[in-house]
């Protein structure tokens, strides 16, 4: 089995249409980032529903041919999101998952590898550095044309808080959560800029208060949101399916971006065999490069932390 790299048809597969699948299928046909767009389910009806009532939006936004489809449709596609599996319930963590999309991941895997020709693999379910990283071993890929969306949801939710704090838009916020998409994410505040000014400093001429009870609100809201959002609604999608977007984007379309998404480890910060979020390059063959930024003591400790306990979750999976 290859990955080739050819870039044509702008096709994608979702598997899974579940909330988050539907989302990030109404997401990419409205911004046009798609050609094709093929849901498959094993609730053939339900995805079927789904397909229709997105596709006959009216035609000015967004006109990707939208169907519901069977595993041979993974043929040829430049990108294939795995969004299939249970999403938490109030009160359980990411982790808990483990075992129950361990196992649909599995046969996910096992149908996707019968018709895979080329194209990168982007795995959202849950918990997804683990995840991620049995799919980047079950495929059998090289290094990054398997990834997960891992914390670039709570990197934009940072961003927001940030901005939010600040008063600006988001669009002059950078900054970035690492490690895991869960309870042991670190957010990089040694990094974190303001109109491309350290936060810091831009804080301190704009007579703002800054310091580290702020910084623990801002980073306590961020990794509380996703389990917030779920006590509210029971679920989170519309979040998730702006940030895959932006991602499909930058395969498909071959306009390269900075994120901060999970993929395995190459020996980066010291670490190998495990896949946690590290910004990174993502362009037409996936997570193309993994950015060594240098990291404050506390949140380098921190990763190691997440190394840790994801080592310890991926040791008790088969
Ligand atoms: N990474 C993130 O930032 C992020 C954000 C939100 C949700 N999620 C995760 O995304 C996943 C999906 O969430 P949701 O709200 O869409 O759940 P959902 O229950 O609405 O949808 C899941 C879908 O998966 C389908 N499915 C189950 N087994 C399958 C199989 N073997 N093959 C094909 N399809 C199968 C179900 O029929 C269902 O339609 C969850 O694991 C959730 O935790 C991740």
């Amino acid at each position: 089995m290859s990955a080739k790299y050819v870039i044509g048809n702008r096709k994608v597969a979702i598997i899974g249409a579940g909330y988050v699948g539907s989302s990030i299928a109404y997401a990419l046909t409205l911004r046009d980032v798609a050609r094709e767009i093929v849901l498959i389910d094993i609730n053939h009806d339900k995805t079927d529903g789904e397909a229709k009532d997105i596709r006959h939006g009216i035609q000015s936004m967004g006109t990707a041919d939208l169907y519901a489809g069977e595993y041979s449709d993974c043929a040829d596609c430049d990108l294939i999101i795995i969004t299939a599996g249970r999403g938490r319930l109030p009160g359980e963590s990411r982790i808990d998952l483990t075992n129950e999309n361990v196992k649909i991941l599995r046969s996910v895997i096992d149908s996707i590898k019968q018709y895979y020709t080329r194209g990168v693999i982007l795995v959202i379910s849950n918990p997804v550095d683990i995840l991620t990283f049995k799919a980047n071993e079950w495929m059998g890929l090289p290094n990054g044309v398997v990834f997960g969306s891992g914390c670039i949801l709570d990197s934009s939710r940072f961003v927001r808080c940030i901005a939010d704090y600040v008063g600006l838009s988001t669009g002059v916020i950078n900054g970035y959560i690492v490690g895991e998409h869960g309870d042991d994410q670190v957010p990089v505040w040694s990094r974190v800029t303001v109109g491309g000014i350290p936060i810091e400093e831009y804080c301190k001429d704009m007579n703002l208060d800054w310091n580290k009870d702020i910084r623990e609100d801002i980073a306590k809201r961020t990794r509380s949101m996703g389990s917030e959002i779920i006590r509210e609604k029971a679920r989170t999608h519309y979040g998730i399916a702006t940030c895959v977007c932006q991602l499909a984007d930058s395969i498909i379309n071959q306009r390269p971006t900075i994120a901060s998404v999970s993929s395995v480890l190459l020996g980066e910060h010291g670490v190998r065999d495990v896949a946690l979020s590290v910004p990174s390059v993502v362009g037409p063959a996936g997570v193309q490069q993994r950015i060594r930024e240098r990291w404050a003591s506390e949140e380098t400790r921190g990763f190691f932390d997440a190394v840790e306990n994801i080592r310890a979750v991926l040791s008790s999976v088969n």
